[in-house]
């Protein structure tokens, strides 16, 4: 044989030897995944043929395989900063955060609390936004598990189950307990236009900088269990919010891959 075409061969053969080791690597098992979820892992897998094997282990392991509200738990809150709720995780009614401070007068609409680590880092990025002319203001902050309650049956009675469950909480099942999640606006537009506002631009640019994430967004709603909330931002720290803005995916899908013990 030619030398030249010896070693093309020799190359081909070594090139595509390491394109199937990458392979194999792609499909190594992740840490997260539960042996005891494996019949489940299955049917979904057969019902949802676009996925990843770490989407299907990722959406198991948050409970989307079965119904929202079904099999539902008590969430782990021995870290108060990344605690989880979602439509499979619950607060207990008496869980109220340590730690609850009202937000600057400057910065929110009537008395709001939040977590103190929270306030100090929400307040700072208020302030850098108002430094470059921007304005933004909590209108809703912390609530009490019996404020949810109220909240969500005014809705249920105002828009039926079905359509309060797209974008209300169920009492317990609210980020809002956790202290950690403010609801903003800019004083002159409506926050449900919040969207359409050069604030909103800020903040999809620069709240990660401060450890805020867009808690519900466009094009999630099948993972986070609500409709798009340009308004809702959840604090959970400078890094784990520059990783979930980096990776583009849910708190739901990164607490499952790095934060659950
Ligand atoms: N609007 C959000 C989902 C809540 O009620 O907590
Ligand atoms: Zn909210």
């Amino acid at each position: 044989m030619n030398k030249k075409i010896f070693i093309i061969m020799n190359c081909i053969f070594l090139i595509s030897g390491c394109q199937e080791k990458q392979l194999q690597q792609e499909s190594i098992t992740p840490p997260y995944y539960k042996p005891e979820l494996e019949k489940r892992y299955q049917e979904y897998k057969s019902k949802n043929l676009d996925l990843t094997k770490e989407e299907i282990i990722t959406h198991v392991n948050i409970g989307l395989d079965q119904p929202f509200y079904t099999n539902t738990k008590e969430t782990d809150v021995s870290n108060p900063i990344t605690v989880l709720t979602n439509k499979y995780r619950y607060l207990s009614e008496s869980y109220i955060p340590k730690n609850l401070e009202s937000i600057d007068k400057n910065f929110s609409n009537g008395t709001k609390q939040l977590v103190k680590e929270a306030r100090i880092a929400f307040e700072r990025m208020a302030t850098d936004a108002s430094k470059e002319g921007y304005t933004i203001r909590a209108i809703s902050a912390y609530r009490s598990y019996s404020y949810q309650q109220v909240l969500y049956q005014k809705y249920v009675l105002q828009d039926g189950v079905e359509n309060a469950d797209t974008y209300s909480a169920r009492a317990g099942f609210s980020e809002h307990q956790t202290g950690l999640v403010v609801d903003i606006d800019n004083k002159k537009n409506d926050f449900n236009n919040f969207e359409t506002t050069k604030e909103f631009t800020w903040m999809i640019e620069n709240a990660h900088h401060y450890g805020f994430i867009l808690r519900y967004p466009k094009g999630k709603e099948k993972i986070t269990g609500y409709q798009y909330e340009s308004w809702h931002y959840r604090y959970v720290g400078k890094e784990i919010a520059e990783d979930i803005k980096k990776q583009n995916i849910t708190f739901d899908e990164y607490y499952i891959r790095y934060l659950q013990k």
